[in-house]
């Protein structure tokens, strides 16, 4: 390991011990951290003036090695080593490529009952598997903003992959989020539990619901978008830091004018979509058959693929 790796933050240029106390009790405790965040936030979090700040992102920086340009071909290394969790059905993993990307967010959306909440369920289970099962041997943190994480639900879905279901509970660590500021700060929390154990997969079931409810009238619509973008982004440095998927749901809403094609779109607009790399359309067919539209990939063709859900869970 090199000297720069096992930096401090106290080495930064401009933070001694107390502004570094300052960062960790604002649970900022990785160079890396500091080295993506932008100045004014960093000031606000640490109590500190924005040059200080910047002084100390520039420290981050060189020490983290990001920010200086990188060869395709060392990005392609990287990309290789990125993994994918299995969704269970074969027809859906193969239209996301072999199934969520670490490091990436992939959001799922579409009305009521489309099963949204069924899959990210799916997903608690499936990260417990081993690699060549196509999970990732590790544990699940699982946002819950409307209440509706059922244990209940994850019992069956281990136990028709002949888990232990008190095990597989036992890895997934719930919070709820009661607001969209909750939401947010529930941040940290996952930040300080992904020091304590391996977090394989982060889930937010709803995204947007409390934003939509929040922040409602035209009005609201900036604040709301601004806020929504900040997580995301959170969210997304959460991803990259822990190689770890971010899966996120979110609703659609009837779009008024809408004469031709599908008059849906998913809430929170360009600003999720922008985010979110993987967007994944979800719709009712017959009976327990769902189907999932790839809307938005920066390398997968657009395409459509059936899946069912059953008492086992979600299949092909
Ligand atoms: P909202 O959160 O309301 O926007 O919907 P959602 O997309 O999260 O829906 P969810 O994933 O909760 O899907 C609910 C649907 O899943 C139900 O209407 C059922 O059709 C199906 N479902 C849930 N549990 C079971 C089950 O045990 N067996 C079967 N066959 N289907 C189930
Ligand atoms: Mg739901």
């Amino acid at each position: 390991m090199s000297e720069e790796i096992t930096k401090e933050i106290e080495d930064l240029p401009g933070v001694g011990p107390a502004t570094a106390e300052k960062l960790r009790s604002a649970s900022i405790t990785d160079l890396m951290e500091i080295a993506v965040s932008s100045p004014s936030e960093l000031a606000e979090l640490a109590d500190i003036s924005e040059s200080l700040a910047a002084k100390a992102i520039r420290g981050a920086r060189e020490a983290a090695d990001v920010g200086g340009f990188e060869t395709g071909d060392v990005i392609f290394q990287r990309r290789k080593s990125l993994k994918k969790l299995t969704t269970n059905s074969s027809k859906l993993d193969e239209l996301l490529g072999g199934g969520l990307e670490t490091g990436s967010i992939t959001e799922l959306y579409g009305a009521f009952a489309s099963g949204k909440t069924q899959l990210m369920h799916q997903l608690c289970v499936n990260v417990q598997l081993k690699e060549d099962e196509g999970g990732l041997g590790r544990e699940t943190v699982y946002i819950d903003t409307e209440n509706t994480f059922r244990p209940e639900r994850v019992s069956q879905m281990a136990l028709a992959l002949g888990m232990d279901p008190s095990e597989v509970l036992k890895r997934i660590h719930v919070a709820r989020a009661f607001n969209s500021n909750h939401q947010m700060l529930l941040m940290d929390s996952v930040s300080d539990l992904s020091k304590e154990c391996s977090i394989g997969i982060l889930i937010v079931d709803s995204l947007t619901a409390h934003f939509r409810a929040e922040y409602a009238g035209r009005g609201a619509l900036a604040n709301r978008q601004q806020k929504l973008n900040k997580y995301m982004h959170s969210l997304l440095r959460f991803g990259d830091l822990n190689s770890c998927v971010i899966a996120v749901t979110n609703q659609v809403q009837a779009q008024p004018d809408a004469f031709f094609g599908d008059p849906t779109r998913p809430i929170g607009g360009h600003i999720v979509g922008h985010t979110a790399t993987y967007r994944v359309y979800l719709r009712r067919s017959k009976g327990e058959h769902r189907i999932a539209r790839l809307v938005d990939s920066p390398c997968l063709p657009e395409g459509e693929a059936i899946f069912r859900i059953t008492q086992e869970g979600v299949g092909d």
